[in-house]
């Protein structure tokens, strides 16, 4: 590298960050004696084995072995190179590095997203300054309950309904026309002119846990006019909605015993926080992800699911739960009445009736036992028997007996089946599982891969994903279940979420989503293969995978038909005997062409 900074002025770029404030914007650390613990940042975990040592200002995980200090925890975290982690280390505390010359272009993506935080600083100063002067915005938080204080606190703003008035202000500020476009509140007309994205909109500041802008969210004052009610940012070098949280920034310092809660919207958070609820957090306008579950994995033990209470919010939280469930956090689900959101309930019944309701939310197992109720009419004999046979599958997830037994109990008394059955069952059908991990569930490949991933197979998928990166279109209509890793799974979701926004992919951008060193260094290793992948290749490629991935299902069913005879299930050996027939006619279907 050509670029040289001296000793002295990287060990005074060290000493001015200390690491344990460093490490704090990224992760919950407890003080443990001389140390502080937390969750490793770098693999996953359920227990806290990343230890950081302000004495000796480094960080070390007896789990995955990661270690180093300031400037390397930097690298590894914003994947940033080492140069470009000193001016990120030195900006945070207000240093100016000394800029040399023959800058290699990569630094310069560093140096065009610290602009584009300073925009955002910028625009959230000016829409905020903006509300102080707009009587009927002012009107309309006061209205929802929000106080002068929470406004500020959250740095809420406005923008008025001029085309302009935020491009004019950045353009006195020196912003420059593509970075304006670039920050995503800009946009351009068909007849070439430029105008603000958010106009007559009520701003909430996205702020990442860092503490810096990187977008906005905007709801119109008077809804039913043709526009939505809530804008957000566009996906941009610095935004990302299937990543950030809002609130996170706050609410990592009212978290008690590390708990939090998820709620849809902006002003579930505001209006919690208002009434003293100042622990949550709102995924941005989308579904929750599998990276907001695993970045909330890196700051909370514990959290509770408290979305609207209508069908949407119903559905969202099934989903979210399906994701949480494959995180090591704790979770819980608040059910609110139907016409409900927190925002609307606690303006209803306080503080008190909240904490109470958060008091009474479920457990997964309980709210599974919910929805099944919710499917079965446990007036009728043969709607209880079905509730107890699905409600068997729902308890295997238990670990304790003395919770098997607990539940076990309370579904005899719902049912009229005998407990003492139904705790033998889940015990039976919990070995069962533990035998076989994919029998219930949608079977994916990543279910089957334990197995041992042939060759042929492992180069089959590499090439289908590297032919996705070509040709970012078909990647819709990809069978993801066929790929055996989650991690080749979730680049091709995050590529697809990408795409959707319209947006060029880049690929610093989606390697920013995967927090893991290992994760990246196989992105970044198939990333960079040259070799040309035709589409001849790719639907080659496609062939090997799916028939691979029948076989696996042949193999998994074929010992749970034997299994299943030796127990005398008759049923169930015909059901499984009619899947195994199902698939092997689709192979001879798929041979033939
Ligand atoms: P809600 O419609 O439940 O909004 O959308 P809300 O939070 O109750 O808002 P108020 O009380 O009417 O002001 C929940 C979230 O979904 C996203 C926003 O993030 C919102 O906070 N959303 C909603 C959009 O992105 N666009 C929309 O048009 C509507
Ligand atoms: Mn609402």
């Amino acid at each position: 590298m050509t670029t040289y900074y001296s000793e002295e002025l990287i060990q005074s770029i060290i000493e001015a960050n200390d690491i344990v404030d460093v490490a704090s914007g990224y992760m919950t650390l407890k003080r443990v004696g001389h140390s502080c613990k937390g969750k490793c940042p770098f693999h996953n975990e359920k227990t806290a084995s990343f230890t950081v040592s302000q004495e000796k200002q480094l960080y070390h995980c007896f789990g995955c072995g990661a270690g180093g200090n300031v400037i390397t925890f930097i690298m590894e975290m914003e994947k940033l190179p080492f140069v470009d982690a000193l001016k990120f280390l030195a900006a945070r505390v207000n240093m100016i590095l000394p800029e040399k010359q023959n800058q290699p272009e990569d630094h310069q993506a560093y140096e065009k997203k610290k602009r584009l935080y300073e925009l955002h600083r910028e625009a959230a100063n000016y829409y905020y300054k903006v509300l102080k002067t707009n009587a009927p915005a002012r009107d309309y938080l006061r209205q929802r309950g929000i106080s002068q204080e929470t406004i500020r606190e959250f740095g809420l703003g406005y923008a008025s309904e001029e085309w302009s008035r935020l491009t004019d202000f950045l353009q006195t500020k020196g912003f420059s026309i593509t970075e304006m476009l670039d920050s995503g509140l800009v946009l351009v007309s068909d007849s070439k002119r430029h105008y603000d994205r958010f106009r007559s909109r009520i701003m909430f500041p996205i702020v990442n846990p860092r503490g810096q802008i990187v977008g906005f969210g905007g709801r119109l004052m008077t809804t039913g006019e043709n526009a939505p009610k809530y804008l957000n940012s566009p996906e941009t070098a610095i935004f990302s909605k299937s990543y950030e949280l809002y609130n996170l920034n706050h609410c990592k310092k009212f978290m008690e015993e590390g708990r939090l809660l998820i709620v849809e919207g902006y002003m579930d958070v505001i209006a919690l926080y208002e009434k003293g609820i100042r622990n949550t957090v709102a995924a941005l306008g989308t579904a929750f992800t599998p990276f907001h579950g695993k970045i909330l994995e890196r700051y909370a033990g514990e959290v509770i699911i408290a979305f609207d209470g209508d069908s949407a919010g119903r559905s969202a939280t099934e989903k979210a739960v399906t994701i949480l469930k494959k995180t090591n956090l704790n979770v819980k689900i608040l059910s609110l009445p139907i016409n409900e959101d927190p925002d609307s309930f606690v303006q209803k019944y306080g503080y008190q009736g909240f904490v109470d309701i958060i008091a009474k939310a479920l457990t997964i197992v309980e709210y599974e036992l919910e929805l099944l109720k919710r499917n079965n009419d446990l007036s009728q004999t043969d709607g209880r028997l079905r509730y107890g046979n699905e409600a068997i599958k729902v308890l295997r997830q238990l670990e304790t007996s003395v919770e098997i037994d607990y539940y076990s109990k309370m579904v005899a008394a719902e049912t009229g089946i005998n407990q003492e059955v139904i705790r033998r069952e889940v015990i039976r059908s919990k070995k069962r599982q533990s035998d076989n991990p994919s029998q219930l569930m949608a079977v994916t490949a990543s279910d089957i891969a334990p197995l041992k991933i042939p060759r042929a197979y492992q180069k089959a998928q590499e090439l289908a994903i590297r032919y996705c990166f070509k040709r970012p279109e078909i990647i819709d209509g990809f069978p993801i279940d066929y790929l055996t890793d989650r991690l080749y799974q979730e680049l091709l979701l995050t590529i697809s979420e990408k795409q959707k926004t319209g947006i060029r992919i880049e690929v610093n951008q989606i390697m920013a989503h995967f927090d893991e060193s290992e994760d990246v260094k196989k992105i970044v290793e198939l990333m960079m293969n040259e070799d040309e992948v035709s589409r001849s290749d790719y639907q080659d490629a496609l062939e090997i995978m799916n028939r691979f991935y029948n076989e696996a299902q042949l193999d998994r069913l074929s010992e749970q038909i034997k299994r299943e005879s030796t127990n005398g299930n008759d049923d169930e050996v015909a059901r499984l005997t009619n899947q195994f027939i199902e698939i092997k006619k689709k192979m001879k279907e798929n041979g033939r062409h």
